[in-house]
């Protein structure tokens, strides 16, 4: 019987994952495809594609936790996010066909990406990074293009997606809960440091794009992003991880 509560919360969320599984056949594919007004295709192609991209980066940096991670409670729900992100995938991926085309990686986001991967510091870095950090913000960013992109099929799939992202960043704040009072201030700082560089990266990547008219629709503002900085720095702060005069954020 373990008794460590934020272990126990894990658990119990990844029988919840596995309750709330679904399927990609269970979307409306039919239903016609929209883009936006305003926004040209393939630009609408390159946002979607880049989502695909992320959800496959996802998967990559789960395969790494899921043998670094030593909880098994904390695989246990790795396993059920695995399951998720690469339905997420396939569902974009589905949803590129609709559209009929893809565009690559972006190289900002790529930077962003590669930094995240070469990580060799604490294990529970990559959580907080991905789980903590990119989830909460994946999350905003659905909830935003749910609210302001005028596909349903689009609407659909980010509806379920938002609700599976939802659970990952849950898990992320419980596994931190779990880890960071055993943790160093050394390997904190470690890891902060290394977060704030993600963050300045994920600001530069989001700097230049869609800037043409008509894309405001998809464009995350300076002003915006830095809302989101802090707001993710808050996070953080409350998980003990202090983010006094960090780059997460400037
Ligand atoms: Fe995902
Ligand atoms: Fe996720």
């Amino acid at each position: 019987m373990n008794r460590n509560p934020s272990l126990d919360k894990i658990t119990r969320l990844a029988a919840k994952a596995r309750a709330r599984a679904w399927q990609a056949r269970a979307l409306d594919w039919w239903t016609p495809v929209v883009g936006p007004a305003g926004v040209r295709a393939e630009v609408y192609v390159d946002m979607v594609s880049q989502l695909f991209w992320a959800e496959q980066v996802a998967l990559g940096a789960l395969a790494k936790m899921m043998v670094e991670l030593p909880e098994r409670e904390a695989r246990d729900f790795l396993a059920t996010q695995i399951v998720d992100e690469d339905r997420h995938a396939q569902v974009y991926r589905g949803y590129l066909e609709r559209l009929g085309d893809m565009k690559p990686l972006d190289p900002g986001l790529g930077e962003v990406f590669a930094v995240a991967d070469a990580w060799t510091g604490p294990t529970w870095g990559r959580v907080a990074a991905l789980n903590v950090m990119m989830e909460h913000e994946a999350l905003h960013q659905q909830q935003r293009r749910i609210a302001m992109l005028p596909c349903p099929l689009f609407k659909q799939i980010n509806t379920r997606i938002a609700a599976d992202e939802s659970r990952h960043a849950g898990f992320g704040v419980l596994y931190l809960e779990h880890v960071v009072p055993k943790a160093t201030a050394a390997e904190k700082a470690e890891v902060m440091a290394w977060m704030g560089e993600l963050w300045t990266l994920w600001r530069a990547a989001n700097k230049g794009r869609y800037q043409a008219d008509g894309e405001h629709v998809l464009r995350l503002d300076a002003d915006e992003l830095e809302q989101r900085g802090r707001r993710v720095a808050a996070t953080l702060s409350s998980l003990g991880l202090n983010t006094g005069g960090s780059r997460v954020a400037a």
